[in-house]
């Protein structure tokens, strides 16, 4: 894992969307794995506007809400829609979400896998944490290894997301679909970008604290690369903050990082 530290929430997404960038350039066929959430709206405002191609990329998209329609404005889909896709030259079926109206969710989940390996894996996976260590919708207690499939989202979570539901946290649905632990883990590349004090407890729990099922993001200290970033906010509960700065200043790991 590597940690890099920005000095402010528009640097760190910055560098997020710069690596983006990168791997589309090096790869135009890039399948790339997208979250959602006020974290990613500057990433994808950025990407939208670096005229990239992305006319042969693919997306998956981590999660969606159980019975949300994807034309809802509080669907997942029309978040991704409205954000990125809609924005640059994808085409809208090498888009996936996973679909929260599916009758057998089970299938919804076992196809949404299948989806994944079709399109040969995904070369690099984009992540948020939530205040509770999720990834994805992966709540405290998800199997480390666990695929795609049907969640119950916590009251932490709730909270977390009531903003986007006039701040009215039982609004937020009560279920969610979402790539596993497993799922996320076997990405080639992950960047887990985090901003804000409200990440800064958490942040610090996953990746230096001990593997556990409680936080899943501490599950990517397994992952062979796993880039976190976060703002001088979200870091500030580091305690080994000296050493990652070193090693980005010095023994940077992706040659991406370059403007
Ligand atoms: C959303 C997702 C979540 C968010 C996380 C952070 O697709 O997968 O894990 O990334 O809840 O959300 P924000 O950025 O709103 O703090």
């Amino acid at each position: 894992m590597e940690v890099i530290i920005r000095p402010s929430s528009a640097e760190a997404a910055m560098l997020a969307a710069r690596l983006i960038a990168a791997a589309l350039r090096v790869k135009p066929h890039l399948v790339l794995g997208l979250a959602t959430g006020r974290t990613m709206e500057q990433v994808y405002d950025l990407l939208a506007n670096m005229e990239l191609d992305f006319a042969a990329c693919r997306t998956f998209n981590l999660d969606e809400y159980i019975g949300v329609p994807p034309d809802d404005e509080h669907s997942y889909r029309s978040y991704m829609n409205q954000r990125l896709l809609g924005r640059v030259n994808i085409r809208l079926t090498s888009t996936h979400v996973p679909d929260g109206m599916a009758p057998d969710l089970g299938a919804e989940a076992a196809r949404y896998e299948r989806l994944i390996g079709e399109a040969g894996g995904i070369d690099l996976q984009l992540l948020g944490i939530g205040e509770d260590g999720h990834i994805g919708f992966n709540e405290p207690l998800s199997s480390l290894m666990s695929r795609t499939r049907e969640k119950a989202l916590s009251p932490a979570t709730r909270r977390q997301n009531a903003a986007m539901f006039g701040g009215d946290a039982d609004r937020v649905p009560k279920r969610a679909l979402t790539m596993g632990v497993g799922t996320i883990l076997d990405a080639r590349r992950v960047v887990l970008l985090a901003t804000g004090p409200a990440k800064a407890a958490v942040l610090a729990r996953a990746v230096e604290g001990p593997i556990t099922a409680m936080i899943s993001a501490s599950a990517l200290q397994l992952h062979p690369r796993c880039t976190v970033i976060a703002d001088e906010d979200a870091a500030s509960a580091m305690a080994q903050r000296e050493y990652y700065d070193w090693a980005f200043q010095n023994e940077p790991e992706w040659e991406g990082y370059r403007p």
